[in-house]
């Protein structure tokens, strides 16, 4: 099987193709990724010599590239490559539309005239937009994006939809909630909140801190994606959660216990605009009809994503330099106060 995985060197993608390589050594991995700033090589270290492995430095929705990759022949696409950072989607929307509608439609167009057996589009919860306090997403929520980070996750999944219901190209749409674990780049909440703490830095917390999210760690996303390249039935969404809602505050004092930092490091800040309240997923299809289950709770989940961060103080310090300093001071220079 050659499976082609583009966003490989990302957070989920790197961390899928380490997974993937256990689980099937005998599969071919090719790692399509253009390296933006969340794209890191070193993620894959411990594979880049195997004979099965290849990776190809390209922007998904650059035709010729792609059509370059698909003529040595492809099996099965896991589409991960994405702009992923709604507060970035905020400050500069059109990079989330080149990426993740057209890069997507171009990966499509490639899939459909190369003929694969399957292209899996690993797509978001936040399609669906935000909760109130009850209920869960289901399949069959309408999509309602809120942010212009969810809004091109959206389309991206529609056009999938439509190469199906067009052309018969064999598709699957995943939908997970928050990941978290090894590899994550430090802007998302969680290793934003362990590095800073480390440093004891100021935590920006946007509103009240309540804003629920449901919490995955990243390998049970992968085992999820797994069973849906090869078991998942063709022209199905498949909704991937773990039942782990909880606040943001939570996430936060559980995250200064463990480190033993005082709660003092906590700043409240502007809320994020269209900032969604609640997510929660219904995992029920893919556990029914997959026989998904996670392995991680919450609890122990986060215990050894904490440890993985003290252990690997250089990761993230490395990347802590040049473009990721110019992002924090746009995004945080004034809520915290610092002058810009
Ligand atoms: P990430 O930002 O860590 O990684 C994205 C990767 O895609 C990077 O390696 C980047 O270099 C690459 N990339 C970006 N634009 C590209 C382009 N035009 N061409 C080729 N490569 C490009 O993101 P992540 O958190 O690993 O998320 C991966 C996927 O999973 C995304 O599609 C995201 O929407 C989805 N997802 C993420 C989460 C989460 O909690 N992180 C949850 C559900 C779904
Ligand atoms: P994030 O990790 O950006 O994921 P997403 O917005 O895709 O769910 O944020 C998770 C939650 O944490 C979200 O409710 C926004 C909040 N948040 C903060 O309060 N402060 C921060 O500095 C960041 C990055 C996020």
């Amino acid at each position: 099987m050659k499976l082609l995985v583009t966003g490989g060197a990302g957070f989920i993608g790197s961390n899928f193709i380490l997974y993937i390589m256990q689980q099937y050594p005998d599969y071919q991995i090719v790692n399509m990724d253009s390296l933006t700033y969340a794209g890191n090589l070193e993620n894959l270290k411990s594979v880049e010599g195997n004979p099965n492995y290849t990776f190809v430095q390209a922007d998904i929705a650059d035709k010729q590239a792609v059509d370059a990759i698909f003529q040595q022949g492809v099996d099965v696409v896991v589409n991960f490559a994405a702009e992923s950072h709604v507060d970035r989607s905020i400050l500069e929307p059109e990079i989330f539309v080149n990426t993740n509608v057209l890069g997507t439609q171009v990966l499509l167009d490639a899939s459909k005239n190369y003929g694969v057996t399957k292209f899996v589009q690993v797509s978001t919860d936040e399609v669906y937009g935000t909760l109130g306090e009850t209920g869960l997403f289901s399949e069959t929520t309408l999509l309602a994006p809120n942010s212009p980070y969810s809004a091109s996750k959206a389309g991206g999944d529609l056009l999938v939809r439509a190469y199906h219901e067009t052309f018969g190209l064999p598709v699957n749409i995943t939908r997970c909630s928050n990941n978290y674990g090894p590899y994550q780049f430090p802007e998302k909440l969680i290793p934003l909140i362990i590095s800073r703490a480390l440093n004891d830095e100021s935590l920006p917390i946007y509103g009240d801190g309540l804003n629920i999210r449901d919490w995955l760690y990243v390998e049970d996303h992968c085992s999820a994606i797994d069973l849906v390249i090869h078991q998942g039935k063709i022209g199905e969404v498949y909704n991937i959660g773990g039942n782990n809602e909880r606040t943001n505050l939570h996430i936060v004092t559980t995250i200064l216990e463990e480190l033993g930092k005082p709660e003092s490091l906590i700043t409240f800040v502007a809320d994020r605009p269209g900032h969604d309240r609640r997510y929660g997923i219904d995992p029920s299809k893919i556990t029914n009809e997959l026989g998904w289950k996670p392995r991680h709770n919450f609890e122990t989940g986060i215990k050894e994503t904490i440890r993985w961060y003290l252990n690997h103080k250089d990761w993230w310090t490395r990347i802590q330099s040049g473009a990721y300093r110019e992002y924090m001071t746009q995004q945080y220079g004034k809520r915290l106060g610092e002058p810009e």
